[in-house]
């Protein structure tokens, strides 16, 4: 059977459901009834969940959690987390904890600016190019007056504009360069429009400029968009204390662990196999607030992978040292958030995780998940210098363990409170809970 459609976005919902299950599926009434499972009984939160994206046929959950005790700036936080990682939460718990009787976390933004392109291709003389971009400059701004006026209103807008010469790196090549102020959203949306107009404004400034010849009038926009490098749109997050105040485990001394500690961010300085994981770690705190918040992860995930590889290595995005006694532990992270617009006031759980933060600005937002990245960061550091990350992931993972062997209340129990004091392993949980069953056969 072919397994090709045409037109499936104009069947129905349950049209949709039934030619997935019938084409794809052994047992298409299974299919169909787990589809179903996942639908919310309230039909108005289930539209709107259809209606975030084109063809949905249920939801994909994700758990979210919830982190308590974090301070951050003298203020006190719960952050929300979505995410399926058995270890995250816990470690982000641990890590609050931990700095919390330690002054806390603080965390600056550093700056807010974003920035837009227009790529076109120009066939000619450079310099008369650049005579006719200062020519028509001011157009170019006064021409988005009807989309920036909002955002101008609350403190936002287009903060500068120039042409930049690519021709070197690719024949005729050129762009306009923006960046942009866009307060408490993402603003993609604004940018995109500001950046489609500069193209227009462009193109047909350039028909009738008269220093160019009939080629030269006739510039080619390639394409307008948003960029979601954002390297001076960056959040400072950082932990201090005197290193005698670091530790709390016997087997090591506090200048021990903080020079364990400072090696292993070194060794991701020096090291990208070793980066890549370690800022795969930080990025387990920040994907999880930035999800749980409506932000686009996706977004967030290039530029900050784009800003760690910004010397030309990819590297590390924290750092630590020790000067006259003290350990310091921070990270620098380029952050594109969002605290209106989007998903913001759609998503219910959204609105609760806004709310949950005390309905931050996108500047707040930014100090908040940059600490849950350095959170994460110092959570996992410090298990692998010390105990080595599989005990507290294993412990973790136990739940899972115990699920796939679908395991009772009681044994679930019973198997937890053994593990207190055993390795976890796959082998080892199912011996205990076979073991269980035997007693009790
Ligand atoms: C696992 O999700 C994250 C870690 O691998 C991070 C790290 O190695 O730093 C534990």
């Amino acid at each position: 059977m072919s397994k090709a459609i045409a037109g499936f976005s104009k069947l129905s919902k349950k049209e949709k459901i039934a030619w997935i299950t019938d084409t794809y599926f052994s047992d298409p009434n299974q299919a169909t009834a787990l589809i179903e499972k996942y639908w919310n009984n309230d039909t108005k939160l289930q539209q709107l969940h259809d209606e975030f994206i084109e063809n949905t046929i249920s939801n994909f959950y994700l758990p979210l959690g919830i982190a308590p005790n974090f301070t951050i700036n003298n203020k006190n936080y719960t952050l929300p987390m979505a995410i399926e990682e058995s270890s995250v939460v816990a470690a982000a718990s641990k890590s609050a904890k931990f700095w919390a009787t330690r002054g806390g976390f603080k965390a600056t933004v550093l700056d807010t600016e974003k920035i837009g392109q227009v790529h076109f291709i120009f066939k000619g003389d450079s310099s008369k190019l650049e005579s006719f971009f200062e020519t028509i400059k001011s157009k170019l701004i006064a021409e988005t007056d009807s989309i920036t006026a909002n955002m101008q209103k609350r403190g936002g807008g287009i903060r500068t504009i120039e042409l930049r010469d690519k021709t070197s790196e690719l024949a005729n090549y050129y762009q306009l360069h923006a960046t942009f102020e866009t307060v408490d959203s993402m603003g993609a949306n604004f940018i995109n429009s500001c950046l489609e107009q500069f193209a227009k404004t462009l193109k047909s400034e350039a028909t009738t400029y008269p220093e160019f010849n009939e080629q030269e009038q006739n510039i080619q926009v390639v394409m307008s968009i948003l960029s979601n490098y954002v390297p001076n749109c960056v959040v400072r997050a950082e932990v201090s204390c005197p290193v005698s105040d670091l530790n709390e485990d016997k087997d090591i001394t506090p200048e021990e662990f903080a020079e364990q500690f400072i090696t292993a961010i070194k060794i991701a300085e020096i090291e990208p196999f070793r980066a890549v994981t370690h800022n795969k770690g930080i990025m387990n705190g920040i994907d999880a607030v930035v999800l749980a918040t409506g932000n686009d992860f996706r977004a967030v995930e290039a530029g900050v992978h784009a800003y760690a590889a910004k010397e030309g290595t990819y590297a590390s995005l924290s750092h630590a040292e020790v000067k006259d006694g003290a350990f310091r532990f921070w990270i620098d992270v380029p952050l594109a958030l969002g605290t209106v617009g989007g998903l913001t006031s759609l998503h219910p759980l959204v609105k609760f995780s806004l709310e949950l933060l005390g309905k931050p600005s996108a500047k707040e937002l930014m100090q908040i998940v940059a600490v849950a990245g350095l959170a994460q960061n110092f959570a996992a550091l410090r298990s692998l210098t010390t105990t080595g990350i599989q005990q507290g992931h294993m412990k973790m993972h136990l739940m899972n363990i115990l699920n796939q062997l679908e395991a009772t209340e009681t044994e679930k129990q019973k198997a937890v409170k053994h593990f207190e004091k055993n390795t976890v392993s796959y082998a080892a949980a199912n011996e205990f809970v076979e073991g269980l069953r035997k007693v009790n056969a």
